[in-house]
């Protein structure tokens, strides 16, 4: 039967920042949608955060919902991925995984939420298990779209910094889009810093596979108390 969006064809030409761009037609990729949402591992918590229901209450806020926004239309052309830093509460995991969300259902995409401290203990933890470690970390590396959830909220080991540098590397070479949510900062070389706590390397991979987006405003979950 003839898709009533495509007509078959599979493709839609879509207008995307002023340029005419040919995207697959959901009707190919509707059976994968459940399969990579289920796969996806987005936290039960997170699973109604939506643009829509993102209230942004200050610039840098309504700037970030914005280049999520921009970020989910133009996917795949996008040039890079995106890191949201910011004090906690901020909205920071809201907008990174209605974006992962939105991408998987509305463009087909493989991508999954990884909570970088779980990564670690995961990781360990086949260390007494015949399990592969070297499994965990290549779905991680290897997924068509990362959401690498409050990276620097771990221990400051030297093997965590190994591993986020290994994903990191791997990624930056592979040109695999990756959105990064922190509370260390980007701005200023403070005890708080990203660069304090990982290597210039990382760091330096970072700045250019990211567009690199502070959020700020009240805590949200303190909020909800009042
Ligand atoms: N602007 C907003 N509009 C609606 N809900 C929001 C907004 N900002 C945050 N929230 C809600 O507040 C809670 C905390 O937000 P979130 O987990 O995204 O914060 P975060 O910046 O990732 O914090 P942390 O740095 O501690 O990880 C979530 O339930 C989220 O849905
Ligand atoms: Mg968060
Ligand atoms: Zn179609």
């Amino acid at each position: 039967m003839n898709c009533p969006l495509c007509g078959g064809s599979g493709w839609i030409i879509e207008n995307l920042n002023g340029q005419r761009k040919a995207v697959r037609c959901r009707c190919q990729f509707k059976n994968s949608i459940s399969i990579f949402l289920k796969s996806s591992k987005i936290p039960v918590r997170y699973k109604n955060c939506k643009f829509s229901n993102f209230k942004p209450k200050t610039a840098t806020q309504l700037r970030a919902l914005k280049e999520c926004e921009d970020f989910f239309y133009t996917f795949p052309f996008i040039e890079k991925g995106l890191l949201l830093y910011g004090t906690p509460g901020t909205g920071k995991t809201h907008l990174a995984t209605a974006t992962l969300k939105n991408i998987i259902t509305y463009k087909g995409v493989r991508g999954i939420f990884c909570d970088f401290r779980n990564l670690l203990i995961d990781i360990k933890s086949t260390f007494e298990t015949s399990e592969s470690s070297t499994e965990i970390l290549e779905t991680v590396m290897r997924a068509p779209l990362l959401l690498l959830d409050d990276v620097g909220a771990e221990r400051n080991t030297d093997w965590a910094k190994d591993i986020l540098s290994t994903i990191i590397n791997y990624r930056y070479v592979n040109s695999l889009p990756t959105i990064i949510t922190t509370n260390l900062r980007f701005d200023l070389p403070t005890e708080e810093s990203f660069s304090s706590k990982f290597d210039e390397r990382t760091e330096s991979r970072i700045y250019e596979m990211c567009k690199i987006i502070k959020v700020e405003g009240d805590d949200r979950r303190k909020e909800s108390c009042i």
